[in-house]
């Protein structure tokens, strides 16, 4: 379903229009009036605009300008009565996809408003093929991330099973499609399984296929996704939540490369490389009988652990612009910086949901952002302590230009009474502070005494 913005001053022809594209299954919102179209258009956010030609106020070419300007690449169909050649071309030459003569048959706006969604759909998905071929998604500046980068290129072009690990959201995904992208299975299939999402009764005919009739619901046969990822590859997703009765025939499929699908005896061979991510420690899933040793070894041929972002800031600026043109691109917005005190802010935050809370959190900050540079009062960070003092790596200080004297001195208490297991008197004789002060400070970063507070 595409949401579309239709304008046209007579309202028999814009209800004609509505009408047709209602019935495509789309979501449509009309306006007489092109000036409060303009108005409603960031609000609306429309895949497509159906504009007339002829309106008062402003005609369509000047409204075409006008919605380029806020929107590039907007895709556009005009519709006119009065069609001259030159002006379809005018229009064509101003960014519209196509031009309908008035009047028409609904079939003609039909068949236009296909092609035009069916090719943004197309340059969409050309756009992250791109990227993923040119591995321009795939972000970092530190080592850490040079460290996975290297590890790609060495692996991509083996065949070995990876096992990636890593908290959620810190691009155990995207990793795995750099290895297929620069693999030379690259031209071929990238399948995903989400392992967590399926129940267990249909997780075996997901994987390996059915032939119809081998279950009820089984209306017809089925590839599974082993046989839609030959000669590319298979990513099974959260591996970790497999039932231990799909784990023995997933075993069974990679020792032999073979498939059978569910109710048949034929097998049939498949050329897939497997990938597989969880954020689970398989180790302990073994050792608690939940997980199949001989299948933890088969598919740890090639384990990779992503670190958590907060144990690799120095990727945080870099992530940053690249959210930023990203976000731009995919929605015509024009911010073209960022403060630095909101990246520095960015830079000490803990990111418990890692990259993917990165990027929703610009993506909040860009639709906030009205100067065109986002600012610290565009980001909404749960918790936004500068650091969080634990016993954990949470805590870690990071000190760095553009930090005061007094958030060096917060990360430090915070840090001590983490490690200290929330001692107070034992943090003040390790930072040779009175307990009073301690106290004072800790109620001047918020928390309350026993509330809230790291103890
Ligand atoms: N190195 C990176 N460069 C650019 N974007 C990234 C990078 N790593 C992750 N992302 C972005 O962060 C988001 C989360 O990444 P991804 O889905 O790969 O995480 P995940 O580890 O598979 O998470 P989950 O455990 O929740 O499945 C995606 O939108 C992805 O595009
Ligand atoms: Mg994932």
């Amino acid at each position: 379903m595409a949401k579309i913005l239709v304008t046209d001053d007579e309202q028999i022809m814009r209800e004609l229009v509505v009408d047709t594209v209602t019935l495509l299954g789309h979501q449509c919102t009309s306006y007489r009036d092109p000036l409060a179209a303009l108005d409603q258009i960031e609000e609306d956010d429309p895949d497509l605009v159906i504009s007339d030609f002829k309106m008062p106020g402003m005609n369509g070419l000047e409204f075409l300008k006008q919605i380029q300007k806020r929107r590039p690449g907007q895709s556009f169909l005009m519709m006119t009565a009065f069609g001259t050649i030159e002006m379809a071309v005018e229009a064509i030459k101003c960014g519209a996809d196509n031009f309908i003569e008035k009047p028409f048959q609904p079939e003609i706006l039909e068949h236009q408003v296909r092609l035009v969604l069916e090719s943004q759909r197309m340059r969409k998905e050309n756009k992250s093929l791109r990227q993923q071929l040119s591995g321009k998604n795939f972000v970092g500046q530190g080592s850490v991330f040079k460290k996975l980068k290297h590890f790609v290129e060495e692996v991509a072009p083996t065949n070995a099973t990876v096992l990636i690990t890593g908290e959620s959201g810190v691009g155990k995904e995207v990793l795995a499609r750099a290895v297929h992208f620069q693999s030379n299975r690259a031209g071929g299939p990238f399948v995903k399984v989400n392992c967590a999402a399926m129940p267990e009764s249909l997780i075996e005919s997901e994987l390996f296929g059915h032939e119809k009739g081998s279950f009820t619901g089984a209306i017809k046969t089925r590839k599974g996704k082993f046989e839609q990822a030959h000669f590319g590859t298979l990513l099974l997703d959260e591996v970790g939540e497999m039932p231990l009765s799909a784990q023995s025939k997933l075993l069974r499929v990679l020792q032999e490369r073979e498939v059978v699908r569910v109710g048949a005896d034929e097998e049939i061979k498949v050329d897939v490389r497997v990938i597989c991510t969880t954020n689970r420690d398989l180790r302990k899933e073994v050792e608690a009988g939940r997980f199949r040793e001989d299948l933890f070894y088969r598919l740890s041929v090639v384990p990779v652990q992503i670190s958590s972002l907060r144990e690799r800031r120095e990727d945080i600026p870099g992530l940053v612009l690249y959210f930023i043109d990203k976000i731009n691109g995919d929605n015509g917005y024009a911010v073209h910086g960022i403060e630095p005190e909101a990246l520095s802010m960015l830079e000490r935050y803990n990111w418990p949901g890692n990259i993917r809370q990165l990027e929703n959190a610009m993506e909040r900050a860009m639709v906030f952002c009205k100067s065109g540079v986002i600012g610290v009062d565009n980001f909404e960070l749960p918790g936004m302590t500068p650091l969080k003092a634990s016993g954990s790596s949470e805590g870690e200080v990071v000190l760095h230009a553009g930090m005061t004297v007094a958030q060096a001195e917060q990360a430090l208490i915070l840090k001590t009474l983490g490690e200290c297991k929330g001692n107070r008197t034992r943090a003040s004789e390790m930072l040779d502070i009175s307990i009073r002060t301690l106290r004072n400070k800790l109620h001047e970063y918020g928390y309350a005494d026993g509330k809230d507070s790291p103890e």
